[in-house]
């Protein structure tokens, strides 16, 4: 069994995606937010799943944080740690301590609009096409290596609500399966590239 880790900020709609799958050979062994209210916990502990919070504010910068986050992350033994809309930018340690067991999904088709307000960004700049992408984390942000991308079309009438719907129905199909893949060990990473075989 592999544990898994992870970390939310908000609603969870991610971690609900990924634990609703029941991932073969894993087991979601916590659910960790930097914020006590988040949705998202109050639903991971209906379900009897492990949860925790380590609010950000009670510590004297980011280093002291991902420090303290590391050692209740490591309490539960992780092989792997998801980011679903966590919403803090993690220091080089943190990232160093999870290299190639750390993975976040982004809603744009990296390289393109790292960074926050993505779909707004994807309207205003005219792209005909948008998406997701799960990825590696590296210390620097929304950069390391891709695992999978899904691509949604932007429609004449999108708003950016709109186009974060269709993109979220995507994020909800690739994240499991990326988390799968890791899981199942069908994953090899490769300089920049991951390669994935079945
Ligand atoms: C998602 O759009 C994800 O791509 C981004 O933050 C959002 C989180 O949504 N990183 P949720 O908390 O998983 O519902």
């Amino acid at each position: 069994m592999k544990n898994i880790v992870i970390l939310i900020s908000g609603r969870g709609s991610n971690m609900q995606a990924i634990v609703d799958t029941e991932i073969a050979g894993a087991r979601i062994a916590a659910v960790i937010s930097n914020k006590a209210d988040a949705e998202g916990l109050a639903w991971a502990r209906e379900r009897g799943i492990a949860t925790a919070s380590l609010n950000h504010k009670d510590f004297d910068g980011r280093e002291a944080f991902d420090a303290a986050l590391v050692q209740l992350i490591d309490g539960y033994a992780p092989d792997l740690v998801v980011l679903a809309g966590f919403m803090r930018i993690l220091t080089p340690g943190f990232v160093g301590h999870y290299e190639n067991r750390l993975l976040n999904i982004h809603p744009s088709l990296l390289p393109a609009f790292t960074g926050l307000h993505t779909h707004e960004r994807a309207i205003a700049e005219g792209v005909k096409f948008a998406g997701c992408t799960v990825h590696f984390v590296t210390a620097e942000l929304d950069h390391g290596p891709i695992v999978a991308q899904a691509v949604v079309p932007v429609l004449d009438h999108d708003d950016a609500a709109a186009l974060a719907v269709r993109v979220l129905v995507e994020e909800h199909r690739l994240y499991p399966q990326a988390v799968a893949d890791f899981v199942a060990g069908r994953l090899t990473i490769s300089g920049q590239r991951v390669l994935r075989r079945d």
